[in-house]
């Protein structure tokens, strides 16, 4: 897992316009030019963060989740991108129009941090974790504040934050630790939204739940928003007020994570929920899912999950649009249709 501060993104403080949206994604397409062919990785999304909001998104492996959510941050280094166009609105500017000048320039003041799995590691083997963190502070502090304002953030996070502690290397700590420290460089910039893309996958389930309690902590404290994007619902439930669940480059339900669980309308949120462990037995009219996300540069016309859908019929030729439920979520499933619902589909 690496973290990175991404840009601070035209906040101004006296800015008159009421932010309803911390983060309002629009019809953001991703294509990437892969061996001669188009992978759509990222293929219209909407996606939306309040302030304060803690968010999901939920999917299976390689159905762009990642490519997502660095593409906030234009982190697209080395892609060959074939498409990108939309929206990425956060604090009131569209991120992706802004030039490569102007977005380096916000860098270094970022409301926006990112944390993110990386199975080497980012930290830098040969410096000290305190002064790795403190070189992702706002360079105009002092010494003293700088010092001191390490060993706040060593603090947050649940790391010690004596002379000592901040004097090690990153070999010195645990997996978990270091983790924090990443978390800790994120926090660094003070962020309105912080994104964790998998944060806790590669540790082990005592470690995983003490980084989910701290962010969850930080998220509650700081009144800071979270974007989590994991393959875990149950994570989700947990630590999330809203979620998005992800298909082969779209968005295909978003509603209250409550809602969405407990009355799941696309299939593939269904088969997601039943795959869960011990689902199985509780939703025993649901299926686990079975087969994988298709490759994003041979999609199937129509639905993208029609072949692997237990209720798929003829209509499911043609790509359904993203319709309100009765339950208030949103799905992008032939069967949520108003007068769809209700019918047994098999
Ligand atoms: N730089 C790139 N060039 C070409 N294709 C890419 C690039 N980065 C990602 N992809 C493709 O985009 C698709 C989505 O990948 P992504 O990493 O976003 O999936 P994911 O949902 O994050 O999966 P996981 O849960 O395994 O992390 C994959 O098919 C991947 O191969
Ligand atoms: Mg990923």
């Amino acid at each position: 897992m690496r973290s990175a501060s991404i840009a601070e993104c035209g906040h101004e403080e006296s800015n008159a316009v009421k932010e309803t949206q911390l983060l309002d994604i629009h019809d953001l397409v991703v294509h990437f030019l892969r061996e001669e062919q188009v992978v759509k990785a990222v293929d219209g999304v909407d996606l939306r963060v309040k302030p304060g909001e803690s968010v999901g998104l939920v999917g299976e492996s390689g159905s762009g989740k990642t490519v997502l959510s660095r593409s906030i941050a234009r982190l697209m280094a080395n892609a060959v991108i074939d498409k990108m166009s939309g929206q990425v609105v956060f604090q009131n500017t569209d991120l992706l129009s802004l030039s490569e000048r102007e977005l380096e320039r916000r860098r270094r003041k970022s409301f926006l941090s990112m944390v993110f799995q990386d199975p080497l590691g980012y930290l830098n083997p040969t410096k000290r974790v305190g002064r790795q963190v403190a070189e992702a502070l706002p360079p105009e502090l002092s010494r003293r504040s700088r010092r001191h304002r390490v060993a706040e953030l060593f603090t947050q996070v649940g790391l010690p934050g004596d002379k000592a502690s901040l004097r090690l290397y990153p070999h010195e700590f645990s997996g978990g630790m270091r983790q924090r420290v990443l978390i800790a460089m994120a926090l660094a910039s003070r962020p309105r939204l912080l994104i964790a893309d998998e944060p806790t996958t590669a540790l082990d389930v005592t470690v995983q739940v003490q980084v989910l309690n701290t962010l969850e902590r930080l998220h509650r404290e700081q009144d800071m928003a979270l974007l989590v994007i994991t393959h875990d619902l149950a994570l989700v439930a947990e630590l999330c007020d809203r979620v998005y669940v992800m298909y082969a480059g779209q968005i295909v339900e978003s509603g209250d994570v409550e809602t969405v669980l407990s009355s799941p309308h696309h299939p593939y949120t269904q088969g997601l929920i039943a795959s869960m462990p011990g689902q199985r037995r509780r939703m025993n009219k649901v299926d686990g899912l079975v087969g994988s996300v298709p490759n994003l540069a041979l999609l199937p016309s129509g639905c993208r999950f029609r072949s692997r859908c237990p209720h798929a019929f003829d209509r499911c030729e043609e790509m359904p649009p993203l319709m309100p439920t009765s339950t208030g979520s949103t799905s992008r499933c032939w069967l949520s249709e108003p007068e769809a619902e209700g019918e047994d589909p098999s």
